[in-house]
């Protein structure tokens, strides 16, 4: 009883880029990528493929498993850093007007690759505030659109994909729930926000014609991430490691009575080096980077899906989520799957 998740969802659009493809026109290799990221290939969105068509159809899979019918939903979040648009209109009002999710409110959430979980968070809440009502939390990038294609230590990372749960309360109609399993921790360190950024925003000044004062048309900017790749994991160990164990601590357990742990999958090596510090088998933590790449906001959701449809993650495990990303922000929630 208490607000959970209903059902899962994810897309991975068809197309598959491999390491030995970008070797054609970058000077790198399939075991440099593979021995300092674990990926092998990742999916890149076809030509009438958005972030909003992606995550559309993750949730759509999550509602049929949920047996939710769209008219239920009053919210809807997307975590993306990769919006259709430049801020509007929102990802997540296409994604409603896509679903047919006439009685829901809309709105996307930048948390970068820790944004599934503030958006799990934003959703928690609402359910409870609104117990009679579904939400739906999606995580969808086109990051294959934005990173920079000339720069081999980046651009052989990312990948596109989409993931989404549908979130309800299943205590008696309209009552609040008062029962959780979950502890979420959210966190960011805006400090380093040089370490991963995207261009294109309204931070540089517009040219000033000295004659009439008035700001002068400007060019339009091809927006590229640039990324300090050492910095980042760093820091990502770090973080990782370190909310995992709050999360523990706060719920009165121990990493070891985790059953499964669903990392941000930025990196194999930063899933490993956390694993190590946590003393926790690798086992224990959910890999699929190898053929997805980091799919930033996507990347839990699209996990737990895999996990829920391979018999993997079953009711009654706890688990904890954890990310981390640019900002910086990190996010982890700890839960006896599916309550929240
Ligand atoms: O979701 C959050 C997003 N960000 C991340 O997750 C990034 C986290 N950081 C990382 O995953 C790693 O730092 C990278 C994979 C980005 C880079 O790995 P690294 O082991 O830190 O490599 P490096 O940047 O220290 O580069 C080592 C060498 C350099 O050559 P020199 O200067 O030693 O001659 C690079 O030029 O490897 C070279 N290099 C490559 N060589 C072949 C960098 N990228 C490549 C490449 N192929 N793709």
């Amino acid at each position: 009883m208490g607000i959970k998740v209903l059902g899962t969802g994810s897309y991975l659009p068809e197309k598959v880029v491999t390491n030995d493809d970008i070797a054609k026109s970058l000077d790198t290799n399939d075991e440099w990528i593979y021995s300092h990221t674990g990926i092998h290939s990742r999916h890149v969105a076809g030509e009438n493929e958005t972030t909003a068509t992606m995550g559309a159809e993750a949730a759509r899979r999550a509602l049929e498993m949920a047996g939710v019918d769209p008219l239920e939903v009053g919210l809807i979040v997307v975590a993306t850093t990769t919006p259709d648009y430049n801020v509007f209109p929102s990802t997540a009002c296409l994604v409603q007007d896509l679903l047919g999710c006439k009685n829901a409110g809309a709105f996307d959430l930048a948390g970068a690759c820790a944004g599934f979980v503030y958006a799990l968070e934003q959703a928690r809440g609402f359910v409870n505030f609104y117990p009679d009502k579904k939400a739906i939390v999606i995580g969808a990038e086109t990051l294959t659109r934005i990173v920079d294609w000339s720069d081999r230590a980046s651009c052989i990372l990312f990948g596109d994909g989409a993931g989404a749960v549908v979130l309800g309360n299943d205590e008696a109609p309209g009552v609040a729930s008062t029962k959780t399993t979950a502890h979420t921790i959210l966190g960011a360190d805006g400090s380093g926000s040089g370490f991963i950024a995207r261009s294109g925003g309204t931070k540089e000044a517009l040219p000033i014609n000295p004659e009439t004062g008035v700001p002068m048309p400007a060019q339009p900017i091809v927006p590229k991430m640039t990324l300090m790749g050492h910095d980042v994991f760093a820091f990502a160990v770090r973080a990782l490691s370190r909310v995992a164990s709050q999360l523990c601590e706060r719920m009165g357990t121990t990493p070891a009575e985790i059953d499964r742990v669903f990392a941000h999958q930025a990196n194999g090596r930063i899933i490993e080096a956390v694993a190590r510090r946590m003393k926790l088998p690798l086992d224990k933590f959910w890999l699929n980077l190898e053929t997805t790449g980091n799919t930033s906001g996507a990347s839990i959701p699209i996990s737990l899906d895999q996990a829920v449809r391979s018999g993997e993650l079953k009711d009654g495990m706890k688990i904890v989520m954890v990310g981390f990303g640019a900002g910086l922000t990190y996010a982890g929630t700890f839960c006896t799957w599916p309550n929240l």
